[in-house]
């Protein structure tokens, strides 16, 4: 089968774009007998930007849940904690031995991080940990671990794929033969960019994000405050460009979504239009939110499933792995 791979870091509270964007399709394609899924929380990658042990212990949990909410089930998936699986942590350092320091250089959120401190007239490096700069290493040991073949992200991961494949190629090269599959970045151009409050990406960076459990006074209340125009009721309104139609159109049948095009071009009001895409956001979120707070209340039960994912997950794959790679670069085995 083809391996299906993909992470979320665990910084924060997942909103509609997380859900629209990765979980959903991920969890549909989960359901394909042809592939193997392994879908995790990259608690690791989340210590880069948080450093507060409670607030990731807490996200950690609200992302799992999420997960689990939206249908993930852990007996066809393989869905567990980035930080159980200590081989990747072993894995990234074979691989920090082959990158190239150069190619690290150019990844986009080490340059934005130098790109800030020059504006500011500050050293290229003030406040960057080697962490944030080895951020793309510890992606590629996630991939490369597991041997995945595609890997659906939204666009801004694209270039840490290619990283991921550059790193297992010279592995490759260097060691011989083919220890690792060099994986395919997989971005669904539709689903990449749904838009937030103020009509640009849904994004916590923009603070324009709809959280996915608010409760539904609080949906009702973040739909009302997406911007709209100064168009009256009775004054046809385009489709295009308006983050109210993008918004309805994610969760709408097709029949839904012509229909709502439609009262658009025969003027229907702004409070009416958000009145509709509210009941129908409402309609898919609901059932999720009961069994997510459902879920949340029994912490223990997640903590289980998380545990025993990890560790079939170890005992099949990363563990018999590791043995080879040890072997590969002249390690002794540990077993
Ligand atoms: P992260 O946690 O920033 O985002 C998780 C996934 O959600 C996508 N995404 C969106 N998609 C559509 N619309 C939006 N508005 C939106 N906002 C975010 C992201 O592109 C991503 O696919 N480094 C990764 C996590 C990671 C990973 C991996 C992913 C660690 N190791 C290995 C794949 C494979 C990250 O920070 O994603």
């Amino acid at each position: 089968p083809t391996r299906v791979l993909t992470g979320i870091t665990t910084s924060g509270t997942p909103h509609l774009g997380n859900y629209v964007g990765a979980v959903r399709p991920a969890i549909a394609a989960s359901r394909d007998p042809g592939s193997e899924s392994f879908y995790f929380l990259a608690d690791l990658h989340s210590l880069i930007k948080a450093q507060d042990p409670a607030r990731t212990q807490r996200s950690t949990l609200e992302i799992a849940a999420t997960w689990l909410a939206a249908g993930l089930e852990p007996d066809r998936v393989w869905f567990y904690r980035q930080s159980d699986v200590p081989e990747i942590t072993e894995l990234t350092w074979m691989l920090t031995c082959v990158a190239g320091k150069g190619i690290l250089n150019r990844a986009h959120a080490y340059k934005a991080a130098v790109d800030r401190n020059r504006a500011e007239g500050e050293d290229d490096d003030s406040g960057v940990t080697a962490g944030l700069f080895m951020y793309p290493v510890l992606m590629a040991a996630d991939i490369l671990i597991f041997n995945a073949d595609r890997v659906p992200v939204g666009r801004d991961q694209v270039q840490h794929i290619e990283m991921a494949r550059d790193f297992g190629q010279r592995f490759n090269h260097v060691y011989g033969r083919e220890w690792f599959t060099l994986p395919e970045a997989v971005v669904e151009a539709h689903v990449a960019t749904l838009p937030g409050l103020d009509g640009r990406k849904m994004s916590k960076s923009y603070d324009n994000t709809i959280p996915l459990f608010v409760p539904e006074a609080e949906l009702r209340r973040l739909v009302f405050s997406i911007v709209t125009d100064s168009r009256a009721p009775g004054e046809p309104k385009p489709v295009e460009g308006s983050a109210l139609y993008e918004l309805y159109r994610a969760f709408a049948t097709p029949e839904e979504a012509a229909a709502f095009g439609q009262a658009f071009a025969d003027g229907i009001g702004w409070g009416e239009a958000k009145q509709r895409l509210a009941d129908l956001l409402e309609r898919e979120i609901a059932p999720l939110r009961a069994r997510y707070l459902d879920l949340v209340a029994r912490p223990g039960d997640i903590e289980d499933t998380l545990r025993d994912g990890a560790r079939r997950l170890r005992e099949r794959y990363a563990t018999p792995l590791l043995a080879q790679v040890r072997e590969a670069v002249g390690l002794r085995d540990l077993s």
